[in-house]
């Protein structure tokens, strides 16, 4: 299986204007592979102005905010392509799209790295940050998914974040779990034929 880098990637519009989403950014050799399902704001971007910023940043508040509504996360301009990228992030890379392979479902971007930038020092992994960008990704395939599914994945994740969380995975637990509650109220509930 090829490595995948789950970062905040941002794209501009044909006027400039910057967007940004959570997308799991994939090795291929010297390249990182940009796969946005069709349709979304991010693939029509791409066609418009081919480069991305991708940022990367331990504060998954900025995952599960972008999945819940809440994209209002400072940006600062790019330094050698047009964009912009999170003014608060460990690294960032630019990007530049050199092709694309076409798909019904999923075009694939391949891009190469033309600047990369440090800004702050990385403090390690946490349990309760993997387990948010897990919740993240799930709330995206609610649709999609068997909701016996969504419910013992749930179960799982709630563990680490019981165990490993601080006050940043607490707040962004919470904004899924809004939407998890949210999402069950949804679902077509059995008929009582007795009641
Ligand atoms: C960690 C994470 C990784 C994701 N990776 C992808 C991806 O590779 N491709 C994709 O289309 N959506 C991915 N998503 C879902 C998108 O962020 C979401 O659907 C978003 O709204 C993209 O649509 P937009 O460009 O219209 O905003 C991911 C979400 C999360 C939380």
């Amino acid at each position: 299986m090829p490595r995948i880098v789950e970062t905040i990637v941002s794209t501009s519009d044909k006027d400039g204007n910057v967007h940004i989403a959570p997308l799991g950014l994939i090795a291929e050799g010297k390249h990182w592979i940009i796969a946005p399902f069709k349709p979304s704001k991010t693939l029509e971007n791409l066609r418009a102005h081919p480069f991305a910023a991708a940022s990367h940043t331990d504060d998954v508040r900025v995952f599960a905010g972008c999945v819940t509504g809440r994209k209002d996360w400072p940006l600062t301009p790019t330094a050698e392509i047009k964009g912009g990228r999170l003014a608060d992030c460990l690294s960032h890379w630019e990007l530049k799209v050199e092709d694309i392979i076409e798909d019904d479902l999923r075009p694939r971007f391949r891009c190469k790295i033309v600047h990369q930038e440090a800004h702050g020092a990385w403090q390690g992994f946490s349990r309760a940050q993997a387990a948010v960008l897990e919740l993240a990704v799930l709330t995206t395939r609610l649709k999609m998914l068997p909701p016996e599914k969504v419910e013992s994945e749930l179960k799982y994740l709630e563990i680490a974040i019981l165990k490993t969380a601080s006050l940043q995975e607490e707040e962004a637990w919470g904004w899924l779990m809004e939407k998890i509650t949210a999402w069950r109220g949804t679902l077509i509930k059995p008929v009582d034929l007795k009641g």
